[in-house]
């Protein structure tokens, strides 16, 4: 197991990446990293994330309470949005929030990234949904994103930013860069005319490949609450704005026929 004093230095090693790569500014942005059921590392809050040392870094439990923090640093003041992400996805390690240029743009647009135009971002990112405004470091968000966990890998906060999450630091950042990469790759299509949207028949061929390489992580090839076959399909259902996400009943419900079907 990697020791603890290597997590430090690699949570500030990515701090750095998302900053050098613009994905936040000043002191924005957060970064956790799960040691335990209840043991936590985090970034502090208030501070560049891009100029971090491992003695920044602060331990908090499962609630979000300080277990551990040097001088006056505090915990970020979006913990309890990590917590939430950790107590619901049990196969989740690693939590990265930022506020990357073009993903954002989406999240204060209102527009979700559902349209399937790049084979790389179907396979490995999926749909992300845009989850309704919530006040910063309040439960408000937690609240706004919980309904999305069981379904996406990755969820765009309205007004704010992005949220993506895995079962390593290292792949949680990468789901945000592939975030950030499709966002902007769909933000020139929109320049260009209108993206070329895959067929229905090529998504169906790339959720097989990702079947096929067993992908961690909740991807929503076959979950859709529109009642058609993909989330890509739909294109619709993962926007916070048409009501089609915010009735988890029915979503687990159908979430459950479908794992039934799969024999899972
Ligand atoms: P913290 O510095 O408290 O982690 O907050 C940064 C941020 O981006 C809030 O959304």
């Amino acid at each position: 197991m990697v020791n603890e004093y290597e997590i430090k230095k690699q949570i500030c090693e990515i701090g750095k990446r998302i900053y050098d790569r613009g994905m936040v500014a000043a002191n924005d942005g957060n970064i956790s990293v799960k040691i335990n059921d209840n043991e936590f590392l985090c970034t502090p809050t208030g501070v560049s994330k891009g100029f971090m040392t491992p003695d920044y870094i602060c331990r908090v439990d499962k609630n979000g309470n300080v277990l551990e923090a040097n001088g006056s640093f505090k915990p970020s003041s979006e913990i309890k949005m990590h917590m939430r992400v950790y107590q619901q996805r049990p196969d989740v390690n690693s939590v990265v929030h930022a506020h990357p240029i073009y993903a954002t743009s989406f999240a204060i647009a209102g527009i979700p990234l559902t349209q399937p135009i790049m084979p790389e971002a179907v396979i490995a990112l999926g749909c992300v949904p845009i989850a309704e405004y919530g006040t910063p470091s309040t439960n408000e968000i937690p609240d706004a994103v919980e309904k999305y966990l069981p379904y996406f890998d990755a969820v765009l906060l309205a007004n704010h930013g992005a949220l993506s999450f895995s079962d390593s630091l290292l792949a949680a950042y990468h789901k945000m860069e592939s975030l950030e990469f499709y966002a902007q790759l769909l933000f020139n299509a929109k320049q260009l005319g209108g993206p070329k949207e895959l067929s229905p028949e090529q998504v169906q061929g790339l959720y097989e490949i990702r079947r096929q390489f067993g992908l961690k992580g909740k991807h929503p090839a076959d979950i859709c609450v529109g009642g058609k076959n993909s989330c890509h399909a739909c294109g619709g259902c993962a926007t916070a704005h048409n009501g089609g996400a915010a009735d988890s009943d029915l979503v687990a419900a159908i979430t459950k026929k479908v794992l039934e079907s799969l024999g899972k």
